[in-house]
């Protein structure tokens, strides 16, 4: 008899569901199996295709060496008992969408993946990764009641990587040493801390000029908007999808990594009642704590700009949701 590649221990990982199975659910439950971190399930309203899409990676499986269960299915009871829910359901931009345009469509769908997926999985933590980012995280909140360190939106981590991307590929250097933290809604009006990014401790504004740093800035605030336009079929899902893996692996692994992440605030940067992205630890638990960075009076003047914007699409939104719940 021939022994098993992989440990039986490894098959006692826990369960992480992800609702909506297109282009960055599908990938990202890839990464989740292939990084061992959890047994997946892909949830989609289309008929078929989660299953076809999980058995795809079941079939990869003895490639790459993993042995995580992937489940393909249409139905919230297979979902049950998950530690993590990740929501992607929804529409992508298409070019010359703004992330804002997807609001009408995504709330309503967004609200109801919540509703469910915490009645099936009454202790998970839930991530939100569809658009508009900070909008649907804060709609997910208010559906579900959970407490705010177990809700968050995905965006911060995908935006900083995308900032150091392009000071790499400025500098000619490697994009893992490169460190930089881009705060705020998901959008225009996400603010990257310049004077934070470093390059193995280095800060960039040592590195390259004012004018430079300023055009990285402009190519990451633009980096989502870039993609569509050249895909043109729809938006970015690679990086997204290896961006929300490394929130996931530091819950599912208890690494306490600082991250930024959109959280619901209450009082910290001078912020109320609004989900935007701050730098927080991430662990087991969810959210452990958020760190309150002492920002320059235009950063934090930026933070706000920023965080005025996502409360008037939370109002936009909270009107449309009154207004289908009434019809
Ligand atoms: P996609 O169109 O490939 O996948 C969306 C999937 O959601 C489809 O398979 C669709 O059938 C499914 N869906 C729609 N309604 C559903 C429902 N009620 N229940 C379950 N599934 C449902 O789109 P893609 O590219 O995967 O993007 C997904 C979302 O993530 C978009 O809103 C996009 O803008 C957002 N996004 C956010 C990022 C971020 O940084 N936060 C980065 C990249 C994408
Ligand atoms: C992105 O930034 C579309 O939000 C998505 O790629």
């Amino acid at each position: 008899m021939s022994s098993s590649v992989v440990s039986p221990i490894l098959s006692r990982l826990p369960r992480v569901s992800i609702i909506g199975a297109g282009r960055v659910g599908s990938t990202l439950a890839q990464r989740i199996a292939e990084k061992n971190l959890a047994d997946v399930v892909l949830l989609d309203i289309v008929q078929g295709m989660p299953q076809g899409l999980a058995l795809d990676l079941l079939e990869a499986r003895g490639i790459e060496l993993h042995n995580r269960e992937i489940i393909g299915t249409n139905d919230y009871t297979d979902t049950a008992g998950s530690q993590i829910v990740i929501i992607t359901a929804g529409l992508p931009r298409k070019p010359g969408m703004s992330r804002d345009d997807l609001l009408k469509t995504n709330a309503k769908i967004v609200v109801e993946a919540a509703k469910q997926a915490i009645a099936y999985s009454p202790d998970a933590i839930l991530i939100i990764v569809t658009n508009p980012l900070d909008v649907m995280t804060y709609l997910a909140w208010e559906a579900t009641g959970l407490p705010r360190h177990r809700i968050m939106g995905m965006a911060g981590v995908l935006d900083s990587a995308r900032f150091e991307t392009f000071i790499a590929l400025e500098l000619g250097v490697l994009p893992a040493d490169v460190k930089a933290m881009v705060l705020g809604s998901h959008g225009d009006l996400m603010v990257p801390l310049s004077r934070y990014a470093t390059v193995n401790g280095i800060p960039i504004t040592e590195l390259l000029d004012a004018d430079t740093i300023e055009r990285l800035v402009e190519r990451t605030r633009n980096g989502g908007a870039e993609i569509v336009e050249l895909i043109q079929t729809g938006g970015a899902f690679f990086a997204p999808a290896s961006a929300t893996s490394v929130m996931v692996e530091s819950i599912v692994l208890n690494q306490s990594r600082l991250l930024p992440v959109a959280t619901y605030l209450q009082g910290e940067y001078g912020l109320k009642d609004v989900v935007i992205g701050v730098p927080c630890r991430l662990g087991a638990a969810g959210i452990e704590s958020i760190l309150e960075l002492n920002l320059s009076e235009s950063e934090r003047e930026a933070l706000h700009i920023s965080a005025e914007s996502v409360r008037k699409n939370i109002a936009r939104s909270q009107e449309i949701l009154g207004a289908i719940s009434s019809i």
